[in-house]
């Protein structure tokens, strides 16, 4: 299918969300020496151009990135993420947007590497002359589904993968769980971040409850949500499901996630929900 393209969406509310919570789970794998890979399924073009035809169509990132990136006196997790953003517009005018890739990239170390796979031929191309040269990032089209079975499990022993697709196909989450089953039954020791959007509310807490019930322990689920949930359809909110989290993960979303409401709500509706779905262990 193939239809969805990200520049469209690139640096709206819930890229905001998305790559703050994935700049401090890769700023939490930093706090050891041991080196870690990320992998990124799902991976986009990389970098977006919010001067470009499809970001001005609706200008989401006006309510997104536009909001957040002047402010300061922020917490140091939304600071560490915005200083990916400033650092792409050292001019000061908001023109690029990095997409997971480039925050993944901007904070590896010398011995961490990145394994990008996007199945959708321009926005490959664009990732590929996006990191060219560049030996501790490894770019592959591919489907992202079938990448975990070739690059699961990594030589490094710590690590992140990011599922964020597009979420095109109606067996979307089923996929998704199926794919966090498989990657801690052959990574164990690595961390899963699922990115979800919430529209229609019914999808994403079935696939909740298909989480709880999988025997994984260690899930963390985390949520903003903007608009009322049962408002007109349009992306209500959106979430990220975190199987094997850092330690105090859940202390740091507690305070971030109401920070990010602040600064992203416009009106009186917004909430956000922070819970277990599976204890630690
Ligand atoms: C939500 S976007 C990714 C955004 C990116 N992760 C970011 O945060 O900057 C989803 C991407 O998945 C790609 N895609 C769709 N199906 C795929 C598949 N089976 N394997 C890999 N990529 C796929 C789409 O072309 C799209 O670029």
């Amino acid at each position: 299918m193939l239809s969805y393209r990200h520049a469209f969406h690139a640096g709206n509310f819930a890229d905001v969300f998305k790559h703050v919570l994935l700049a401090h789970l890769i700023g939490a794998l930093r706090c050891k020496d041991k080196p870690f890979r990320v992998l990124d399924s799902h991976a986009g073009a990389g970098r977006y151009d919010l001067h470009s035809a499809p970001a001005r169509k609706n200008r989401e990132f006006m309510d997104g990135i536009g909001r957040l990136w002047r402010r300061s006196g922020l917490s140091p997790q939304l600071d560490e993420y915005l200083n990916r953003v400033r650092a792409l517009n050292p001019d000061g005018v908001l023109r690029w947007y990095p997409g997971s890739p480039r925050i993944a990239r901007d904070l590896l170390r010398p011995g961490d590497r990145l394994v990008l796979t996007e199945l959708h031929p321009t926005d490959h191309a664009s990732l590929r002359a996006e990191f060219a040269g560049d030996r501790q990032v490894a770019v592959h089209h591919a489907d992202g589904y079938a990448a975990l079975k070739a690059f699961l499990p990594p030589p490094a022993r710590r690590g992140l993968v990011l599922l964020d697709p597009a979420y095109e196909l109606r067996d979307e989450f089923d996929r998704l769980a199926e794919a966090v089953r498989l990657i801690h039954h052959r990574w164990a020791g690595g961390s899963v971040a699922v990115w979800y959007p919430i529209l229609d509310r019914a999808p994403s807490l079935r696939f909740q409850r298909t989480l709880r019930e999988s025997g994984i322990p260690g899930i963390l689920c985390a949520e903003l949500g903007l608009y009322p949930y049962d408002g007109p359809p349009g992306l209500h909110g959106c979430g990220m499901i975190i199987v094997n989290p850092p330690w105090r993960l859940d202390e740091t979303l507690n305070r971030l996630l109401p920070e990010l409401l602040r600064w992203l709500h416009v009106g009186d509706a917004g909430q956000t929900r922070l819970e277990w779905l599976v204890p630690a262990p």
